[in-house]
């Protein structure tokens, strides 16, 4: 036991259940939000105040949260890529969002809708009125190793671009690799070149697995500091703007590495693994967690 935290981010009821073309039920959201929340996860991201024409699923955002203990130890958090968002966020009574935006200028026009510069213009005043509302603020940046529609990212416009939303006032920066190619090394050398700017103690990263790397990318990254570590409950999920994108790494997954590597997570995974095999089913998809399968098949 090497008595160190890893703080999972669970971020499938949002991430997870975002590309989903068939309407997930409220009742089925919420059911997995306390699921999750009875296995012990420290933070989830819940719902997401988007456009319900750009993402129909998340339509129900309000519901959500209005029905969540906002005092719960477990913080619930929500993407707001806007004012009219962070808005709806604040009469609900989220106590947490997270802005979102991208290190390639064209997956930010395709998800937002708008520049990097434009995109920060938003940020600026939501942050600030976020605050003014007494939340706190998390940072999203996209396409951290490569885009969708540019391919190859340079480290040194992540670092850049996570630098100005950390010095906007968010209190976390998760680096996404919303395609899901990276490689350890790559990993590795991002995490390096993003904390000559940003503390190692305030970034977080968030892999999705379409090439299988996610777990050792996220081993690599522990390896340089990282402590924060965004998952989804049995693999769910992928971006409805970065087209072939898998889902998530699997929480289950990564509370195994974790623990395996002597971290406490304060989650459960026994009532993880049931939580994602019943979302799954739910879902009528195959449980995409390997440790999941390997619990179960005890
Ligand atoms: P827009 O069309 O440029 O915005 O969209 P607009 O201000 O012109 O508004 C258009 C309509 O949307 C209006 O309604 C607004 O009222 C409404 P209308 O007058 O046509 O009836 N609207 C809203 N409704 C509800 N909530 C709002 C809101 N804002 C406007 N907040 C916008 C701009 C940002 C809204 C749109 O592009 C959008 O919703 N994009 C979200 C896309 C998204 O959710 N992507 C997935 C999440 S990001 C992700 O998955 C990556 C991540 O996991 C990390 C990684 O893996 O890399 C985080
Ligand atoms: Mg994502």
């Amino acid at each position: 036991q090497n008595n160190g935290f890893i703080k999972i981010v669970e971020v499938g009821p949002r991430d997870g259940l975002q590309n989903e073309s068939k309407i997930v039920s409220f009742e089925t959201k919420l059911e997995l939000i306390n699921l999750l929340t009875n296995c012990g996860l420290p933070v989830i991201e819940a719902a997401s105040f988007v456009s319900p024409k750009w993402v129909p699923q998340m339509a129900d955002s309000s519901n959500i949260i209005k029905s969540l203990n906002q005092s719960h130890p477990t913080k619930y958090t929500s993407l707001v890529p806007n004012q009219r968002g962070l808005e709806m966020a604040h009469k609900a009574g989220a106590k947490e969002i997270a802005i979102f935006g991208a290190a390639s200028e064209t997956f930010s026009r395709k998800n937002i809708n708008c520049s990097i510069d434009e995109s920060f213009e938003k940020f600026e005043m939501v942050v600030k009125q976020a605050k003014d509302f007494g939340m706190s603020v998390r940072g999203y940046v996209s396409c951290v190793v490569a885009c969708p529609y540019e391919g190859k990212i340079s480290s040194d416009v992540v670092a850049d671009i996570s630098a100005r939303m950390f010095d906007l006032g968010c209190y976390e920066i998760s680096l996404g690799d919303t395609i899901g190619v990276a490689t350890p090394e790559e990993s590795r050398n991002l995490i390096r070149k993003v904390s000559t700017h940003i503390p190692v103690e305030n970034l977080a990263v968030h892999f999705h697995d379409t090439y299988g790397q996610a777990i050792a990318n996220i081993y690599a990254s522990i390896q340089e500091g990282i402590r924060t570590v965004d998952s989804s409950v049995a693999g769910l999920g992928g971006c409805p703007y970065a087209v072939g994108a898998s889902g998530n790494v699997a929480t289950e997954d990564v509370v195994y590495l974790a623990h395996g590597l002597g971290f406490l997570t304060g989650v459960n995974l026994e009532k993880l693994v049931r939580t994602g095999s019943w979302i799954s089913e739910e879902l009528g998809r195959p449980y995409g967690s390997k440790a999941g399968q390997a619990v179960l098949a005890k």
